[in-house]
């Protein structure tokens, strides 16, 4: 490697002072030796203190990466390893994709040259399927562990197995200043490093009652800080894309009304879905005499670090996945957070001085409604892709998996009937050639595999397609309404994306994601390759949208709802859902509907519908429903009509 000396960045002094200033650098000698000693080493150190962004470094300087041996480490938002790579390919003065690279799904900026190789923890999972012992690795570093994602908790299972027969390969399991002593014992009492932090004391203030509009509440405090406290920046924890831009228009509303009376603000929402250059915009210095307010969701909390944050406001709640194993459904839900996330959030306020944390709950409502810690993702979601990965790995005993915590059995064991009712598993709980959605099949046979294709795509990033921005609300409704078509959202979509044009300008005026629609591209040429590769054809219904909803049927009969008195109950479980009100269908209210996800917001709602014949269920899934259960109350006797018919007229 050939790398410029000093590199210089936007402070105007170059990196390796930068570099030299962080809590870990004192330690870089320990922590290298420590790394030489043992094959597997838990690192634990407060966020900020130069991990992610070091460590991977200093293991290139100490040859890890001689011989054209890889480093790889993992992270589980694809956020942070977008920005993580980005930083260090500029601390390195090298161009991103090149030595330094990432890799997420349906994006990579990796090269031949890479040997630094950021990735999400799903991403190396899916690397086991090419390389089951990662031998182009020297070393492995799952960092963000404390954040105990689905695709790390696995991951931790299939290392630590390699790691017994694959002797040169070093795993560092990085992490928060959470929970290592379970890492260390999961990783047979491997030895824990402590990067001692250098940490400001925090003041914390809770709310005498509990806030009935926590968004106002949010915008209210940040607006009161910005008028009576010393200067420093802001960061506030909002649970998702919606939430935050809301928050952020109030602020920019409230802040243009106020004028010049108060000082400038400058307001940066950061979210998985933000464009890579809004991203790149919260790490700019603040300029003198104005004050930043970043609204977050909870990739604040450990994953990225923003330097100059003063004050932090916390209303305490994020967006959890969770899952009722005994209906098989999957929700996202906004929760309390737990304590060891609220003190996560607080610590972000004394990197660089001392700090306050305003939360926005009281201090009754945080030793009592909040859960010490955050459930393992494992023990909350659908398990039938993990199942799949794991079984096409080779690995068919997943009862016995090695899991640090192990998930209900009861979803292991639905995960496992259903992967058998879809025709993945066959009846001895191996793979069957089926592996994708069943839905590829039927719709080959019915012609449609081209349209089936697309919708697959574009529901792969359903909830950013449509663009919806506050202040233009009626123009973006109404470019929504010219792309309704009779059927349902599924159709909707497929609609959008024929009709697309390929420009940003078209995306603009129809009020669409440009981005959304840029990947949605991508993931629907990665499926044309999987059906080229399966040697399944790809044809048009031509316009017919009747095969399309029966392939649609086909790929998520077990999700079937029922008009019933004001609502919709689930055929299975007779659960009460709503149709969203975005969605086509929402006046229309269709008998029978399969919806492709619930979500829980203020109902239990089914987003993406479209409308099908019961009888279609019968057809395409005999072994999940009985007549009896279909019956139709339509076909069920009327009541008598008011008045005499002709015949009683006589
Ligand atoms: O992983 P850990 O939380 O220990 O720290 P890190 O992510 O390596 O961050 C070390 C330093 O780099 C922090 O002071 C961050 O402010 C800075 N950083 C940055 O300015 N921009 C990034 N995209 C990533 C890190
Ligand atoms: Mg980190």
């Amino acid at each position: 490697l050939s790398l410029p000396l000093s590199p210089r960045n936007s402070y105007g002094t170059g990196w390796r002072e930068v570099r030299r200033s962080l809590p870990i650098f004192p330690y870089r000698e320990d922590l290298l030796a420590a790394i030489n000693e043992h094959q597997i080493l838990v690192i634990e150190g407060e966020t900020g203190s130069g991990k992610t962004t070091q460590i991977p470094q200093y293991l290139l300087e100490d040859g890890y990466t001689n011989g054209g041996m890889k480093i790889g480490c993992t992270q589980p938002r694809r956020v942070a390893a977008m920005s993580v790579a980005a930083r260090v390919a500029q601390e390195m003065g090298v161009k991103l994709g090149n030595e330094v690279g990432y890799s997420i799904r349906f994006e990579d900026c990796t090269s031949e040259r890479t040997v630094l190789k950021y990735m999400t923890d799903g991403m190396l999972l899916r690397e086991f399927l090419t390389e089951p012992d990662l031998a182009s690795y020297s070393v492995i570093i799952i960092d963000e562990a404390h954040e105990r994602t689905l695709h790390t908790d696995i991951l931790f299972g299939l290392i630590k197995d390699i790691a017994r027969f694959r002797s040169d390969l070093k795993v560092l399991v990085a992490s928060a200043t959470l929970d290592t002593e379970r890492f260390s014992c999961f990783f047979d009492e491997a030895p824990v490093f402590r990067i001692p932090g250098r940490r400001f004391p925090v003041d914390i203030f809770y709310t005498k009652a509990p806030e009935a509009d926590y968004l106002e509440a949010c915008v209210v405090s940040v607006l009161q800080i910005h008028v009576t406290q010393a200067p420093g920046d802001v960061l506030v924890f909002l649970t998702g894309q919606e939430e935050i831009e809301a928050c952020c228009e109030m602020l920019q509303e409230r802040c243009r009304r106020l004028g010049s009376k108060i000082a400038e603000l400058l307001v940066l929402p950061i979210y998985a879905n933000l464009p890579s250059d809004m991203q790149a915009k919260i790490f700019n210095p603040t300029p003198p005499g104005a004050r930043k307010v970043v609204v977050a969701t909870n990739i604040a909390e450990t994953s990225l670090t923003i330097d100059g944050i003063i004050y932090v406001i916390d209303p305490g709640f994020c967006k959890q996945k969770s899952y009722n194993a005994r209906t098989g459904m999957e929700s996202l839900i906004v929760t309390p957070c737990s304590r060891a996330s609220a003190n996560q959030r607080a610590g972000r306020a004394g990197r660089v001085a001392a700090g306050k944390c305003f939360r926005l709950y009281t201090a009754w409502a945080f030793k009592h409604e909040m859960e010490e810690t955050t459930v393992p993702e494992i023990q909350r979601t659908n398990l039938g892709n993990v199942v799949l990965l794991l079984k096409s790995l080779g690995i068919n005993d997943l009862i016995h998996f090695d899991f640090m915590d192990p998930p209900p059995h009861e979803t292991l064991v639905l995960a496992l009937e259903q992967l058998y009712a879809l025709g993945a598993l066959n009846h001895m709980g191996e793979l069957t050639k089926v592996q994708t959605s069943l839905s590829w099949f039927y719709s080959t046979r019915n012609y449609c595999s081209e349209e089936v294709l697309t919708i697959a795509a574009m529901l792969s990033v359903n909830n950013s397609i449509f663009y919806r921005p506050k202040d233009k609300v009626v123009h973006a409704d109404n470019a929504r309404m010219n792309f309704v078509v009779p059927g349902g959202d599924h159709l909707v979509l497929l609609n959008v994306y024929t009709q697309s044009g390929y420009s940003t300008q078209w995306c603009y005026e129809n009020f669409i994601q440009f981005r959304s629609m840029r990947r949605a591209r991508d993931v629907r040429d990665q499926l044309e390759g999987l059906m080229d590769r399966i040697e399944v054809e790809v044809v048009s219904s031509q316009g017919d949208s009747l095969p399309i909803r029966k392939a649609v049927t086909a790929g998520y009969f077990y999700h079937t709802a029922r008009l019933s008195k004001g609502g919709y109950k689930t055929v299975k479980h007779q659960q009460t859902v709503y149709v969203h009100p975005n969605s086509s269908l929402f006046e229309e209210q269709p008998r029978w509907l399969i919806y492709h996800e619930l979500v829980f917001t203020t109902k239990e709602f089914m987003r993406q519908v479209i409308e099908i014949e019961s009888g279609w269920l019968l057809e395409v899934a005999p072994h999940y429903y009985k007549s009896k259960e279909l019956e139709d109350s339509s076909s069920k006797k009327m009541p008598r009509k008011q008045g005499k018919t002709k015949e009683e007229l006589g």
